[in-house]
């Protein structure tokens, strides 16, 4: 199974503010969605809660320490660590699962990643979280697509 990470990132590696994304690109969420509809996706709780609701067409795989968090929907699920998020993935028998963040967990998440679909956005913004940094001796960009506001650059391990 192929692990991608997916994340919007301005020019100073801004992905969020006070748990909302910092901008409103409708074109990268059409991008967003082509590309992770049907495929599980794993995220952070607090990125979760920024949806209000889940993302249809697929499942949530959110990671909590709170082991007294609930929720509603039948398509997410809660795990301790993102391990188990990973292993239960698996066994749902699908070829790609999607690391769609936030900060924390894009963080843990770029150890197991064998790519990373990154849509650089035009703009310097202001932000209290953060992409990590690429370490340009382990990823290189082997596709790049330039939209109106943004590029989405492609990066596989060297
Ligand atoms: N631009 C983009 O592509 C993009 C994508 C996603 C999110 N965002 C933005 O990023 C921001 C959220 O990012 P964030 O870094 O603040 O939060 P996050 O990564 O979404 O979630 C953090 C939470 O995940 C849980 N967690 C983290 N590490 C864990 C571990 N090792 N074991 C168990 N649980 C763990 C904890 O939940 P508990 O506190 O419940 O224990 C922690 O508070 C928002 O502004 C959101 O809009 C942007």
């Amino acid at each position: 199974m192929k692990k991608i990470i997916i994340a919007a990132v301005s020019l100073n590696d801004v992905i969020g503010i006070k748990g909302e994304l910092p901008w409103k690109l409708p074109e990268d969420f059409r991008h967003f969605k082509n590309t992770t509809l049907g495929y599980p996706l794993i995220m952070g709780r607090k990125t979760y809660e920024s949806f209000g609701k889940p993302l249809p067409g697929r499942e949530h795989l959110v990671i909590t320490r709170n082991k007294n968090y609930k929720v509603d929907y039948e398509q997410v699920k809660l795990f301790p660590n993102f391990d188990d998020a990973l292993k239960f993935a698996e066994e749902l028998n699908t070829n790609k699962v999607f690391i769609i963040g936030g900060g924390e967990i894009y963080k843990i998440g770029m150890d197991y990643a064998d790519e990373m679909i990154i849509s650089r956005v035009n703009m310097n913004a202001e932000g209290d979280a953060f992409f990590p940094e690429i370490d340009e001796s382990i990823w290189e960009i082997t596709d790049r697509k330039k939209y109106d506001e943004f590029e989405v650059n492609t990066y596989t391990r060297i």
